[in-house]
């Protein structure tokens, strides 16, 4: 049976106001969080038990999914009690696995959204005879993420990991953040500190000449870590543009839970979720946004490109574009929010 480890620990700085309470694999994408479509494209894959590496809110994690009952994987928890980075926390949840030394482990970062195929991952790391077989994308401007260049063979060259000079950007291709490990390579890392696997593990693993290949996959890849990616990835999982085995035959121009009362003269456009027992008022016109469940909005308002918390209250005749509203915030009828506007838990704005 093929094991997994799911790095969940981070504080997800980025999505703040929206992580302050629920961790950011947690968060509803297309009415799942983060976390449910990834255990669920891990079990298609066959893998069978998932170590959460949690450190930031870890009992939201537990409290949700149990040992896995739900979800048919097998979940255990490792839990941090200081963050011990990625490498850390891999090494970490290591200790709950039960393969043997040569066998491979799933090792998948928490907030990405792919339609990757995990077995044809395995089987090039097995083809490869690699100690670390790493998921590579392509994209336009790669300063944020993990570069990773490759020669002719797959064979990985260098890891820059945000790189900050010029000199540095090599090549397009990125650390998608899904890694298939020997798992003796993993009981190598130090585990009485904190590592990072991008800027420790990694170079550490090239300068000593270890098979590392890269795999380059051009299918969907979304990093979720900001609020306008994370509404991007809700609306392409809404409009069937993002895959996800738990949306199979609902994609759409818009999702609305059948527990929403949403208005039949308001129009709901652009992969816009619609969360359970929210209400939508008349006329009010929703493009490319998440509502949360129990989210309120008035009459006559419209919102776009936004994030709406669960239970905020939004009255008639608002603008709202480009805005993460924070739970139970209360946002005051006309209000006119500036694009990048954040409001914090039961902020009230006019
Ligand atoms: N358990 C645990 N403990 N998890 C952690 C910790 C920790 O101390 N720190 C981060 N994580 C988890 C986060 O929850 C997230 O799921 C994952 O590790 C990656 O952290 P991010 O904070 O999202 O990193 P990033 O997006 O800046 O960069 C990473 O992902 C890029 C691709 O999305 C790197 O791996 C880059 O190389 C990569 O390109
Ligand atoms: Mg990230």
């Amino acid at each position: 049976m093929l094991e997994a480890i799911l790095l969940v620990g981070g504080q997800g700085t980025r999505l703040r106001p929206l992580t302050i309470s629920t961790p950011k694999p947690m968060l509803p994408v297309a009415g799942y969080a983060c976390t449910d479509h990834q255990i669920a494209l891990a079990k298609k894959a066959g893998v069978g038990r998932i170590v959460m590496g949690t450190s930031y809110r870890a009992e939201v994690f537990e409290e949700h999914f149990g040992h896995g009952e739900k979800v048919g994987v097998e979940l255990v928890y490792a839990v941090e009690d200081e963050p011990l980075g990625t490498g850390g926390a891999i090494r970490n949840a290591a200790a709950h696995l039960t393969c043997g030394p040569n066998d491979p482990v799933v090792v998948f970062n928490g907030d990405v959204l792919t339609g990757l195929d995990i077995a044809g991952l395995v089987q090039k790391w097995r083809d490869a005879d690699a100690d670390v077989a790493l998921y590579l994308t392509r994209v336009e401007d790669p300063r944020a993420y993990g570069l990773v260049p490759t020669d002719a063979n797959g064979r990985v060259l260098e890891f820059l990991e945000k790189p900050t000079t010029l000199e540095e950007i090599v090549t397009d291709q990125i650390n998608a953040g899904c890694y298939i490990f020997k798992r003796s390579v993993i009981d190598s890392i130090p585990s009485d500190r904190p590592v990072s696997v991008e800027r420790e593990t990694f170079p550490e693993l090239l300068a000593a000449d270890r098979m590392v290949i890269g795999v380059v996959d051009d299918g969907y890849w979304l990093d979720l870590g900001t609020p306008l990616a994370f509404a991007k990835g809700s609306a392409d999982l809404v409009r069937g543009i993002a895959p996800s085995p738990l949306l199979t035959g609902r994609t759409g121009e818009s999702l609305i839970e059948p527990t929403a009362k949403v208005d039949s003269s308001a129009s709901i456009t652009g992969g816009t979720y619609i969360g359970h027992n929210a209400i939508v008022g008349a006329g009010a016109v929703i493009d490319r946004s998440v509502i949360f469940a129990d989210v309120e909005v008035g009459s006559g308002t419209k919102i776009t490109n936004s994030i709406v918390s669960t239970a905020a209250k939004i009255s008639s005749d608002c603008t709202i574009v480009d805005t993460v509203i924070a739970e139970r915030a209360q946002i005051n009828a006309g209000a006119n929010l500036e694009p990048g506007t954040l409001v914090f838990p039961d902020e009230s704005v006019n």
